[in-house]
């Protein structure tokens, strides 16, 4: 993959800059990058926090030319190149990625928010995939603010130093470079060694609501669709497309 980074002062949204470019024709491989966001947005239409200078939002323009239940696979991929990029550099502290496609410290806290948004061709198939990445590099704990502080976490407040932005950018399309090419060669088997490694959620009780409907049960891993294997109270496995798990003590 060659990747064809733009860099953007400022821009409402990676995501919805480069999805305007996906459609007016760009290639495979453009990257945005922006140094602010004015209504940069986060998954089930939360918007996304990011403090200028202190984080990187990109945007990553992927033609998978597959259909749309495949493409839906294409996240956890997202999802398991940006931990697998983050973790030589925080480690001895480790990375896990919670499903659908959250980074976490290990004390839980977000480090990296990802949202994946397909555009469909008139045949169906997936035209393009815009994944969205929101890594919080060098805040401090007073950047956050009030209502995330203690959720959500930077790679400074992990490793206690500081971090070159354009070492991690290098790092991260580096590694979904040489993991798209994997998922395009074996579909999401050629990651999921490395996603059940650092499943934040397997053998975890968790609560979630699916189209308004109460659910809890035991993580059990991820199904070939992509989809949370969840076991129910009662027994039974549920496979869950999409939503967010809420970790139960
Ligand atoms: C989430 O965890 O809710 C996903 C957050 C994704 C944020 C990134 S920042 C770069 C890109 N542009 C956006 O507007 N969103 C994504």
């Amino acid at each position: 993959m060659n990747w064809r980074v733009v860099r953007l002062d400022e821009t409402d949204s990676t995501n919805a800059e480069l999805a305007r470019r996906a459609r007016a024709g760009a290639d495979e491989g453009l990257v945005l990058v922006a140094g602010r966001q004015t209504a940069g947005r986060g998954r089930q239409g939360r918007a996304w926090f990011s403090a200028p200078g202190q984080c990187l939002c990109l945007s990553v323009l992927l033609r998978p030319r597959v259909a749309p239940a495949e493409a839906a696979t294409l996240p956890l991929v997202v999802g398991a190149a940006v931990a697998e990029a983050l973790s030589p550099f925080l480690a001895p502290r480790g990375v896990a990625v919670k499903w659908p496609n959250d980074i976490l410290a290990d004390d839980g806290r977000k480090l990296c928010g990802i949202l994946c948004e397909m555009g469909a061709g008139a045949d169906g198939a997936a035209d393009h995939v815009v994944a969205g990445i929101g890594l919080n590099v060098n805040l401090d704990p007073h950047d956050f603010p009030p209502d995330i502080v203690d959720r959500a976490t930077s790679m400074k407040v992990v490793a206690g130093r500081d971090f070159d932005p354009d070492c991690v950018l290098d790092a991260l399309l580096a590694s979904l470079a040489l993991r798209y090419g994997r998922w395009r060669a074996g579909g999401l088997d050629a990651v999921r060694g490395e996603l059940e490694a650092r499943d934040a959620l397997r053998g975890r009780r968790v609560e979630m609501r699916l189209l308004g409907e109460p659910l809890a049960g035991v993580c059990e891993g991820i199904a070939d669709s992509g989809a949370l294997r969840l076991r129910l109270d009662g027994g039974a496995i549920r496979e869950v497309f999409s939503g967010e798990a809420h970790l139960l003590p």
